[in-house]
């Protein structure tokens, strides 16, 4: 029992990492997922191909390993948030494609609620917006758009999950139907201040109690895998979204502690302790982790295109082939252009949840040419993390000093993360370990089957890669940010 096995189900990949109990990673393997875009501003996936996907690169893990399910103490599975997948309980067959957190098919159907006065009693339960991203309004369309969907789940035949609540039935043979405290926190349906599910905002999204998950603490039993999957039973032991599992990944315990993980988008998370503090800037109060039964919250804040944009670069305008090129590219840029990228291509997140907005390319001269706009696309980043930054310090009266933990596969870009310390001016800190999603899964793993040490001991083995120290003279910190709010502003529909 000498290893732990992270699953780490993401938005355009499903990896699998093996660990040694003291936390190092051993072998991996990746599948990249497909993107199913039906119509524009709607994104799916299989949950089919997710589901071959994680026992794929599982096995493959652990052949790489050369470990067998004896020598897995167990196994800690984090998740793309919010995407949301129904499945027949007698088949355990998905009856429509999963529909993903960046899907914005329920924009109206969110309006009309917010219209109707809803907002501020669901904001009170859940710490969340009433806004497409989350699970509710998805939910709701596909028990009114799949034949027959509706009478099922009245039945009691339909089981409703976000992907680790759809893997954990897969794995455990469809034996257990349950979620975490982290996932059931980006539904819209559950109280955050009781941690239990909410009959009346059920209600108002028209869902039957029935498809919710049970709902554990992160590190739990959540039952053992089917013998025939790896070749013996193993245990599933934790269970976090995964910027919450990035949170535990960076060791962020403390209260006024904040990370940001740069993927396909941001995700800044502040630990606010056992304080649920209300965000009166439009940022989520969330579930940072529930342990022992003790829930810790967080403040966070939700952008939705930042490694995408450079996804974009690369794939939709061809100016790169690989993404480790965009920071080659746009250090070409002219200093003098000030081109500006506002990505939102799906919309806004926080602080704006204007899901109307549309991606604009401003202040474009004769002389702005690809490197201008590489470099737009990666001060984007930047522009946005501050924007969060500067909700969270107007939410919290007394602000900590800013230090700024960040991971994911876009603080490999130096220009990047130099960035987002000069307009922040905040130092931002990269860990050696940037897999810190996995390390988070993993360690709730080993926390729950006792291999590894408790939050005090995993903090002290936290160590810096590398701390990006803002440079930039305060003038053109202010220039900039004012062009940005001003790129902004041109984009906007609605004002909260
Ligand atoms: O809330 C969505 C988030 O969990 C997605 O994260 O890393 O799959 O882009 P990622």
């Amino acid at each position: 029992m000498s290893h732990l096995i992270a699953i780490d189900q993401g938005t355009t990949s499903t990896r699998a990492i093996v660990f040694d109990v003291k936390l190092e990673p051993i072998s991996s393997a990746q599948k990249e997922l497909r993107q199913i875009y039906p119509s524009p501003g709607w994104v799916e996936h299989d949950p089919e191909e997710i589901w071959s996907a994680v026992v794929a690169t599982v096995r493959e893990a652990m052949s790489k390993a050369g470990i067998g399910a004896k020598d897995v103490a167990g196994i800690g599975i984090t998740n793309q948030r919010e995407t949301t997948v129904l499945w027949d309980r007698s088949t355990g067959k998905p009856i429509h494609n999963a529909i993903v957190w960046q899907d914005r098919r329920t924009a109206d159907a969110c309006a009309a609620l917010r219209a109707a006065g809803l907002e501020p009693a669901v904001k009170e339960k859940t710490g969340l917006v009433i806004d497409p991203y989350f699970a509710a309004s998805k939910i709701a369309w596909l028990l009114d758009n799949v034949s027959g969907a509706r009478s099922m789940a009245e039945r009691g035949s339909l089981a409703f999950g976000t992907v680790d609540s759809f893997l954990l039935w897969r794995l455990t043979g469809g034996k257990i139907h349950a979620t975490d405290a982290t996932n059931a926190s980006r539904t819209l349906l559950f109280n955050i201040a009781c941690g239990k599910w909410d009959e009346e905002l059920a209600t108002q999204f028209a869902i039957p109690m029935g498809i919710l998950p049970e709902v554990r603490d992160c590190a739990a039993n959540f039952g053992d895998t089917s013998p025939e999957l790896f070749e013996g039973s193993i245990r599933i032991c934790g269970i976090a979204g995964d910027q919450q599992a990035a949170t535990i990944g960076q060791c962020c315990f403390t209260p006024g502690m904040m990370k940001a993980t740069y993927g396909t988008g941001c995700f800044l998370l502040l630990n606010t302790g056992d304080e649920l503090v209300r965000s009166h800037h439009r940022l989520l109060s969330t579930i940072a982790y529930q342990l022992g039964g003790q829930r810790t919250y967080a403040l966070e804040g939700a952008i939705f295109v930042a490694g995408a944009a450079v996804q974009w670069l690369r794939d939709g305008l061809h100016l790169i082939s690989r993404s480790s090129d965009a920071d080659e590219l746009a250090k070409k840029a002219d200093p003098r252009e000030e081109v500006y990228l506002v990505p939102a291509f799906v919309g806004l997140g926080a602080p704006y949840w204007d899901a109307e907005a549309r991606g604009a390319l401003l202040g474009l001269t004769r002389n702005s040419g690809p490197a201008e706009i590489a470099k737009a696309a990666l001060e984007a980043v930047g522009f946005q993390t501050r924007d969060l930054l500067e909700a969270m310090h107007a939410d919290l009266p007394t602000p900590t000093d800013t230090v700024l933990r960040v991971d994911g596969g876009m603080t490999a870009s130096a220009l990047a993360m130099q960035f987002v310390a000069d307009i922040l001016n905040a130092p931002v800190d990269r860990p050696v370990v940037m897999e810190t999603t996995s390390l988070g899964a993993a360690y709730l793993a080993g926390y729950q089957s006792g291999v590894c040490a408790d939050l005090a001991g995993f903090s002290a083995s936290w160590q810096l890669d590398r701390r990006f120290v803002p440079v930039m003279d305060a003038a053109s910190r202010a220039r900039k940010w004012a062009g940005w709010q001003a790129a902004i502003a041109r984009v906007r529909t609605r004002c909260p």
